[in-house]
């Protein structure tokens, strides 16, 4: 243990050399062991697998979007990606050899049930049992995430997707036939991916998946409504996931012994003065964010500030709804990347048509330089900041943290990226300080295993821990130094070379 910590101080005094950084000490040893704590990675399907028009697959939302002019990835698309429907035994493999704890991916509802319904797809089927399979062999948890931002086309089609209640009974229908195929195998379920940033950026600024939107919060959708949407596509969400929920603990988890959550995209915030209207303009935005999705499913309702903010634009819960979703939450999917400061904005005069973001009435500013090559400023006490307030206003829930990671632009020497090492050497030891304060954190996953496609900058920004060579037709996957970096963690040593080299830069 002490020499552990050793070796780490060593690696703290050698990137002093370029950054001046803590030198707190500590190593995996300090967390819980597996499975009580684990340390993974993420990805999603659309984001990795390609072979979107393979073995019976059919177009979700997202390839519709990306296929249209809307699209806001410069015209790059899934369609290939990273190839991991061909290439999942080689990636399961990179995981196995950074060590990795547990895998973050997620099922593509329209290759396992192309109409959106049953029947079952048996190529889609067989994918999902064989990268599973290949997971547990290789001794990596697989966590499942049933949507992420991909509902099928022909669903939103049929009946406008998440905006129609329908979608709830598809949505669980869709949930039974994962728990029921996988979850022999599977005990982490969450059943949508932060459905708080899917609502905003696909219903109100039009710019991700369904790409609505209405004037003045955005101008370039064909359809929409900023001012209700959001609000209605969040409120379907709700009572499906609870519905899947229920459905879990009613007919599986006797046998399976899984839980299910649901992800939550989060802001560090704090108030950019002392002021009251600032305090309370910091508490509001975390209501809007994180309590619009969270404060039903723990307490029955949405938060009384976005009642009386959002006044009959906010669906309201039937008493029977209210009691369906109050509860229906094993954990939280924490999902954080920066921090804001927050100023009141609620005395200027409202426009006539207005959307969440007006309805919320703050200014935001971003914490840090953020402008330096395009990354996230390195503010791992806003991920701490997050951790602790879940723990306080949500009853200290377990959490996983599952998405954290640093985004840079693709450059010259991708394999250098020391700043990701220090993001992730800095945000890992932020989850220690929560734990210590009593947040009930289980995990942690780093985004993304490999660069992907992100839904903003298609190929251009890369998050990974691998680089994919993407104009190699073999999309060859080369460790970065920050996957060496985990891999040390992970295995409790280090890797002096590395970090040898990167202090010389
Ligand atoms: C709207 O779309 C046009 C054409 O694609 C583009 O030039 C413009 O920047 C877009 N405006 C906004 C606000 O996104
Ligand atoms: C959005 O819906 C609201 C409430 O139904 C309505 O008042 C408003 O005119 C609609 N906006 C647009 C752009 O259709
Ligand atoms: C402040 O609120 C007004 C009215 O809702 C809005 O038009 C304006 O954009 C807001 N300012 C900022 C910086 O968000
Ligand atoms: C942010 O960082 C860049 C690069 O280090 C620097 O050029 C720029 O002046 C910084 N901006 C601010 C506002 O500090
Ligand atoms: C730990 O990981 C590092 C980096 O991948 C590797 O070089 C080293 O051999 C590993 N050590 C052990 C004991 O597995």
């Amino acid at each position: 243990m002490k020499s552990l910590n050793t070796l780490f101080l060593l690696v703290g005094l050698a990137f002093t050399a370029v950054s001046s950084l803590s030198l707190e000490a500590y190593s995996r040893n300090d967390f819980p062991t597996a499975p009580g704590f684990v340390f993974g990675s993420g990805t999603s399907a659309y984001q990795v697998e390609g072979a979107a028009d393979e073995d019976g697959r059919s177009p979700s939302i997202w390839d519709v979007f990306t296929h249209s002019d809307a699209g806001h990835s410069g015209g790059a698309t899934g369609d290939v990606a990273c190839d991991q429907y061909h290439k999942y035994k080689e990636d399961v493999k990179l995981m196995a050899d950074v060590g990795l704890e547990a895998y973050r991916f997620s099922i593509s509802w329209s290759r396992l049930l192309p109409s959106g319904r049953k029947p079952v797809n048996p190529k889609g089927l067989q994918y999902y049992n064989n990268l599973i399979d290949e997971l547990v062999t290789h001794g990596i948890q697989p966590h499942a995430t049933l949507h992420h931002f991909d509902l099928p086309h022909a669903l939103e089609d049929e009946y406008g997707g998440w905006l129609s209640p329908q979608s709830v009974r598809d949505f669980t229908a869709y949930a039974d036939t994962c728990f029921k195929e996988f979850g022999d195998r599977v005990s982490h379920w969450t059943t949508i991916n932060e459905a708080n940033v899917f609502a905003l950026g696909g219903y109100d600024e039009g710019i991700s998946p369904p790409g609505r939107c209405s004037p003045p919060s955005a101008v370039n959708c064909s359809k929409g409504n900023s001012s209700t949407e959001p609000y209605i596509a969040v409120h379907n969400m709700l009572l499906a996931h609870a519905s899947a929920t229920n459905l879990y603990k009613k007919h599986y988890k006797h046998k399976q012994h899984g839980s299910v959550g649901i992800s939550v995209y989060t802001y560090g915030a704090f108030p950019l003065t002392n002021s009251a209207e600032d305090k309370q303009a910091e508490s509001r935005l975390n209501d809007f964010f994180i309590g619009w999705i969270l404060h039903p499913l723990v307490y029955g309702d949405y938060p009384e500030t976005m009642k009386s903010f959002v006044g009959s634009r906010l669906p309201a819960f039937t008493e029977e709804e209210s009691e369906q979703v109050k509860g229906a939450i094993d954990f939280i999917g924490v999902i954080n990347y920066m921090a804001l400061y927050v100023k009141d904005n609620s005395s200027s005069p409202k426009p006539n048509l207005q959307d969440f973001n007006t309805d919320m009435a703050v200014e935001l500013t971003v914490v840090g330089n953020t402008s330096f090559k395009n990354q996230y400023a390195d503010t791992p006490w806003s991920l701490q900041q997050v951790l602790l307030y879940i723990k306080e206003a949500y009853r200290n829930l377990p959490i996983y943290v599952a998405e954290n990671g640093q985004m840079t632009p693709r450059i010259s020497s991708p394999l250098e990226d020391t700043t990701r090492v220090e993001y992730l050497r800095s945000h890992i030891e932020a989850v220690l300080h929560s734990l210590r304060k009593g947040a009930n954190v289980k995990g942690y996953f780093q985004w993304s295993l490999m660069d992907l496609f992100e839904i903003f900058g298609g190929y251009e920004m890369s998050y990974g821990l691998y680089y994919v060579d993407f104009k190699d037709p073999f999309l060859t996957r080369y460790p970065k130094l920050s996957a060496h970096w985990y891999s040390s963690f992970l295995n409790g040593t280090l890797h002096h070379r590395s970090y040898a080299s990167s202090s010389a830069l």
